[in-house]
């Protein structure tokens, strides 16, 4: 049995070799193995002579034991070097820049109704608000427009279902929510969603409106057009900003006008106005041989869209992400 020690250092240097665990164990049983060199060699045994059996059978054991303390070592040497190359692959490169937090912003029409109302607080205006689910009278009733009324057909309504209610056409209700509470002297805007039946470039189902009452006992049609032509002044910020009242109508107001404005180019109407009609004074109970004021119902959405230089009103309210970040 003089090739052990050879036998031992070929599977030694094999175990050594050997880079993955899979053919480590194919070495092994090539050594170890019920048919594998080493218990061949504890098989042969039976043919030596009685004498040497004890001390070769010994050899060959350590030699096992060698061999099995080896593998050992080389298992846990492979293990360890996967785990490694796992870790180097999942590492968490701690340089690599941030994600961040996400930060919001502001829809550009609620900026837009944000300025407005800043601009009229200054000149004195409350705020004022009212529901959009309106009733058929305060809606149209006690804005001068009676059932059958042919200035209802003005607006394409939604009607809920109930038959009672509607969604709001136009913010011009908050008028006689209002007035039905207060006395004069009253200043107020009223912003709000408003719902039509309607649906192009510069119309949306819903959109926006602020409404502006001011009413005492000395409120001219001047009045109207210094408070309405600042506030664009100073909506706008531009030298170039031209204002013009066209004669209009409106059942809740007389005299009416629209209100259009440009930078030069063409004329966009941005707002209805007009001074309060004595009939909606009479549904609130307020005098109006003693008392007069003005109305106006603005679109701050096409404010939006003239301030910012959009084209289309529906972008707005699209919620694409591409758009509405261009704004903050
Ligand atoms: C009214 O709604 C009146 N209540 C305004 C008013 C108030 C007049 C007080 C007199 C006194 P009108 O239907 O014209 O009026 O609408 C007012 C403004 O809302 C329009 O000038 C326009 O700027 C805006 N607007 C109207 N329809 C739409 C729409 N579908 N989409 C976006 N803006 C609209």
């Amino acid at each position: 049995m003089q090739n052990l020690d050879a036998i031992l250092q070929e599977a030694l240097a094999q175990f050594k070799r050997t880079e993955d665990a899979a053919t480590l164990e194919q070495v092994k049983s090539h050594y170890l193995g019920k048919s594998g060199v080493l218990t061949g060699l504890l098989k042969g045994l039976g043919k030596l002579p009685a004498k040497q059996r004890p001390a070769e059978g010994q050899r060959i054991n350590q030699a096992k034991e060698t061999l099995e303390a080896a593998l050992e070592d080389r298992r846990n040497a492979l293990k360890a070097r996967k785990l490694e190359a796992q870790l180097a692959q999942d590492a968490l490169d701690v340089t690599l820049p941030g994600r961040g937090l996400g930060v919001g912003g502001l829809h550009p029409v609620t900026r837009t109704l944000e300025r407005i109302e800043t601009l009229f607080k200054s000149m004195g205006f409350m705020i004022a608000e009212g529901p959009e689910i309106e009733t058929d009278y305060y809606n149209f009733t006690a804005l001068n427009q009676p059932e059958n009324h042919p200035a209802r057909s003005m607006h394409d309504t939604f009607y809920l279902d109930d038959g009672k209610h509607l969604l709001r056409t136009h913010t011009s209700p908050i008028q006689i929510r209002y007035m039905e509470k207060h006395k004069p002297p009253l200043k107020i805007i009223a912003p709000g969603r408003v719902y039509r039946v309607d649906l192009d470039a510069t119309h949306s189902p819903m959109f926006h409106q602020i409404e502006g009452l001011w009413v005492d006992e000395q409120v001219s049609f001047s009045d109207l057009k210094g408070v309405v032509s600042e506030f664009l002044l100073r909506f706008f910020e531009r030298e170039d900003l031209k204002v013009r009242f066209r004669p209009s109508f409106f059942p809740f107001t007389e005299p009416s006008a629209e209100v259009d404005m440009s930078f030069g180019e063409g004329w966009l109407e941005v707002g209805g106005c007009g001074m309060v009609h004595p009939n909606v004074f009479k549904y609130v109970n307020i005098d109006s041989e003693k008392y007069q004021g003005f109305a106006f119902g603005l679109g701050p959405d096409r404010l939006a869209m003239l301030r910012y230089g959009v084209k289309d009103l529906r972008l707005f309210f699209e919620n694409d992400l591409r758009f509405l970040r261009q704004f903050n």
